[in-house]
């Protein structure tokens, strides 16, 4: 047998190699062990399993919020049968305070829009089976600048919130004086642990200092994205500006690109057809941003969709992502629990299209058949081997799971 010799000085070398590798190992592993431990807790608080799913008053109602609609959005929830379906927060967006603090430095509720004070409001919405949900801003001042920001309060603001019975805080990122981001996102994170109370925390950082990749240690999901508006054009490019993140998002902290549209009058059914399945594949929060209180049977049709909120909600929570492109004809597509496919065929051109997913584009073996179920016709078409494909009109979009025989 052939013997290999070692000099003395390569001996050295190769040691201190292998003592660098194992040490650099060592502490990626302590680093990622911290941020796995953060993420823990606040899984063990039994929140984010799944994306969030509720109303928040922004979108339809933008600074006009008060006791009256929220009382009368969470009767809508329950009496509409969408909070049988998972909707369940009910969360108050910017505005719903007084322009300053009080002389012990609290926020103070607004007293023409919530006479009550929030206390009471949020016990109503319990009595209803629901959550309730507050916003506050990671700076001076909240966009809308009508009230104080939490920079500096993080857990007097925390201790209030949890004291009024308080289950999601919306944390804006306005007026924030330049302060790192990571270290006003996590102070406020680790004030409302330090509350004892499980409070589901979704950052609102706007994906300005790319959140997914150091949110997932602090928070149950974070914006990618600027503020959504109720157009075509504005749905779709969140839509893309968010999928490059999927990667990131898993159970316990979700991407988020913006609250939902649906129901506001903007888009086509179509469109919002489109709207609300990338947001469900792409285990997006199912927060409603119409009026819950006149909602019509197309908007119900959608919202209500259990078929499509379970690919949302599937315990695998894999982001599902585009997977193909040919000009304005994509196809969208991810894993799901049982070995199932969920996939979407999406026209985004002008002219009625036909488009076809291979199996090889969406992680099928090519021997498979399926049983391809369409989530929005309700219907089940049995072995379906090699491809799907679908015509689609304008803007529309088809969504199937498949399940492998
Ligand atoms: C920012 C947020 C919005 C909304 C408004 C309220 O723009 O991104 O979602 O909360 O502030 O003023």
């Amino acid at each position: 047998m052939a013997r290999v010799r070692i000099s003395s000085p390569l001996l050295v070398f190769l040691i201190c190699t292998v003592l660098a590798i194992a040490v650099s190992h060592a502490a990626r592993v302590q680093k990622h062990g911290e941020g796995e431990e953060t993420r823990r807790k606040l899984l063990n608080n039994g929140l984010g399993h799944s994306p969030q799913m509720g109303w928040n008053s922004y979108n339809h109602f933008p600074c006009k919020l008060n006791d009256k609609l929220i009382r009368e959005t969470a009767d809508a929830m329950v009496s509409s049968g969408l909070s049988a379906l998972g909707y369940e927060y009910i969360n108050l967006d910017d505005c719903w305070a007084e322009l300053n603090r009080d002389s012990k430095g609290n926020l103070v509720p607004k007293a023409s829009f919530f006479p009550y004070g929030i206390k009471a409001l949020a016990d109503y919405v319990h009595s209803k089976g629901l959550k309730i949900g507050i916003y506050g801003d990671a700076g001076t001042q909240t966009c809308a600048k009508t009230m104080p920001g939490s920079l500096g309060f993080e857990e007097q603001d925390a201790n209030t919130f949890a004291s009024w019975g308080i289950d999601y805080l919306k944390y804006d990122n306005c007026h924030n004086k330049g302060v790192n981001p990571q270290e006003r996102y996590s102070k406020m994170g680790k004030a409302l642990l330090k509350t004892g109370r499980p409070i589901f925390y979704s950052l609102c950082e706007w994906g300005q200092d790319n959140p997914a990749t150091w949110a997932p240690s602090i928070g149950n999901s974070w914006r990618t994205t600027g503020d959504i508006k109720d157009t075509w054009d504005s749905m779709t490019g969140r839509a893309d500006q968010n999928n490059k993140w999927a990667s990131y998002a898993g159970p316990g902290g979700w991407n988020d690109p913006d609250m939902l549209e649906v129901g506001n009058g903007g888009m086509s059914k179509e469109e919002y057809r489109s709207h609300f399945s990338i947001w469900a594949l792409a285990k997006a929060p199912l927060i409603l941003g119409c009026d819950l209180r006149s909602i019509d049977n197309d908007t119900f049709e959608i919202l209500g969709n259990k078929e499509v909120i379970a690919v949302n909600q599937d315990t695998l929570g894999v982001q599902g992502k585009k997977v193909k492109k040919n000009g304005d004809l994509e196809v969208w597509a991810g894993p799901l629990s049982g070995k199932r496919v969920a996939v979407i065929l999406w026209n985004r051109g002008d002219s009625k299209a036909t488009i076809a997913a291979q199996w090889s584009d969406i992680g099928l073996k090519s021997s498979a058949a399926v049983d391809a179920r369409d989530l929005w016709e309700h219907t089940t078409t049995h072995t379906v081997k090699h491809k799907i494909e679908a015509t689609l009109e304008s803007h529309a979009c088809k969504m199937y799971i498949l399940t492998p025989q």
